[in-house]
């Protein structure tokens, strides 16, 4: 079946390393979403399991099979690259058609599963067409076409929805997780959207410089970052990082001029560290106007010199200053009207799912 089973694989290019020992276990019908920033080996991680760059070292298994040396036609393998390659002189049909026909399909078979796939991706119109008369969102559609015609034992997406616009891509992502439902086939998928990666994958794994930093579901992944890089890596907007004085196991947070001493979950582990400063992480969504009924045991009042507000339509974000660094809060549109006319606003802030770091390196405390 496809599951994927990567074990201590590297790769390099000269006296490069790119890919630095990477082990993933993918489980059969897995959707699994790759991100990371640009360069740390992601689209080269793919076409290592597509067997289009062979690997320095470490081994690779589809199902029981280890394909580490073998050919790509014959790992059963349907790939979309990041730059979509399509044939050229072929009309979009065609290029749809054409992997079906070597595979020696019957017709009838091939006719219904183009007509098929072509309304899934809203490209009926563009049938008879060459790639060189398609848009860049029309011609990502067309190479996906030719991917989900085929039943291989993976998927491999990189990058799919890049080039199709916001209204699209959200119409897109949809049906792909309704396919991925209906056809349980195993899914690797590299996008750099992160409201992607949160709603697509069963698990995400996180690279860095070749190596992965993480690799777990996405509650996991947004509530329990490994690190610091994880945590700032994910989540939109981004988690605030404020660097913070340890008293008794409590943090120190001064705000709107005046110091509160917060309590934070993990005080066994912060009294054994023996730091004297911590970075403490809290999402925007953590600092918030006061709510009723909030009674975690967590919760601090306290008032935010507010700097400037940026409505989003459901909420708006807030920014102040906290020990003298930035923060943002998530507020209601009304509470955030407002802190903008007032500049000051009373918040509430949750610390019962902060996260805190060591502030040389950035490990998780
Ligand atoms: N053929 C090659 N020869 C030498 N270096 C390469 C080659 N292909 C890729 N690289 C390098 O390997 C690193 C990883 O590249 P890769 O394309 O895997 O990154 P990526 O994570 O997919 O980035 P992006 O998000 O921009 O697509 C980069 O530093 C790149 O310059
Ligand atoms: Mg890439």
């Amino acid at each position: 079946m496809g599951a994927i089973t990567i074990q201590e694989l590297t790769k390099s290019y000269g006296e490069t390393q790119v890919l630095k020992g990477i082990d993933l276990a993918i489980n059969d019908g897995e959707f699994l979403i790759l991100v990371g920033p640009s360069g740390c080996g992601k689209s080269t991680l793919m076409n290592c399991i597509a067997g289009l760059e062979d690997i320095t070292s470490g081994e690779l298994f589809i199902g029981d099979d280890n394909v580490t040396n073998v050919n790509p036609k014959d790992r059963d393998i349907a790939m979309v690259f990041q730059s979509y390659a399509l044939y050229p002189t072929m009309t979009v049909e065609r290029n749809i058609r054409f992997g079906l026909e070597m595979r020696k399909y019957p017709k009838a078979e091939i006719d219904s599963t183009v007509k098929d796939v072509a309304k899934l991706l809203q490209i009926e119109h563009l049938l008879d067409r060459k790639p060189s008369q398609l848009s860049g969102g029309q011609r990502q559609r067309v190479a996906m076409g030719r991917a989900l015609a085929r039943s291989p034992r993976v998927f491999l997406f990189d990058e799919p929805l890049s080039n199709l616009d916001a209204k699209l891509r959200v119409e897109m992502r949809t049906e792909i997780k309704k396919l991925h439902k209906r056809l349980g086939t195993t899914i690797v998928y590299v996008t750099h959207d992160q409201v992607e990666a949160m709603t697509l994958a069963d698990r995400i794994a996180v690279m860095k410089d070749g190596v992965v930093q993480q690799f777990g579901t996405p509650y996991e992944i947004y509530n329990d970052p490994a690190n610091r890089f994880v945590a700032d890596f994910m989540g939109s907007p981004a988690m605030n990082f404020i660097e913070c004085t340890v008293k008794d196991g409590n943090v120190i947070i001064e705000s709107g001029g005046q110091h509160h001493e917060v309590k934070v979950p993990s005080t066994q582990a912060l009294k054994s560290s023996g730091l004297d400063t911590v970075v403490l992480g809290l999402r925007p969504e953590m600092i918030t106007e006061p709510k009723p009924h909030s009674d975690s045991g967590y919760i601090s009042q306290m008032s935010l010199n507010v700097l400037v507000t940026e409505p989003t339509g459901p909420d708006t974000l807030a920014f102040g200053e906290w020990n003298g660094q930035e923060v943002q809060a998530r507020l209601s549109p009304e509470v955030g009207v407002k802190a903008e006319t007032e500049g000051k606003v009373e918040i509430q802030v949750d610390t019962g799912k902060a996260v805190l770091f060591d502030p040389k390196t950035g490990a998780r405390i």
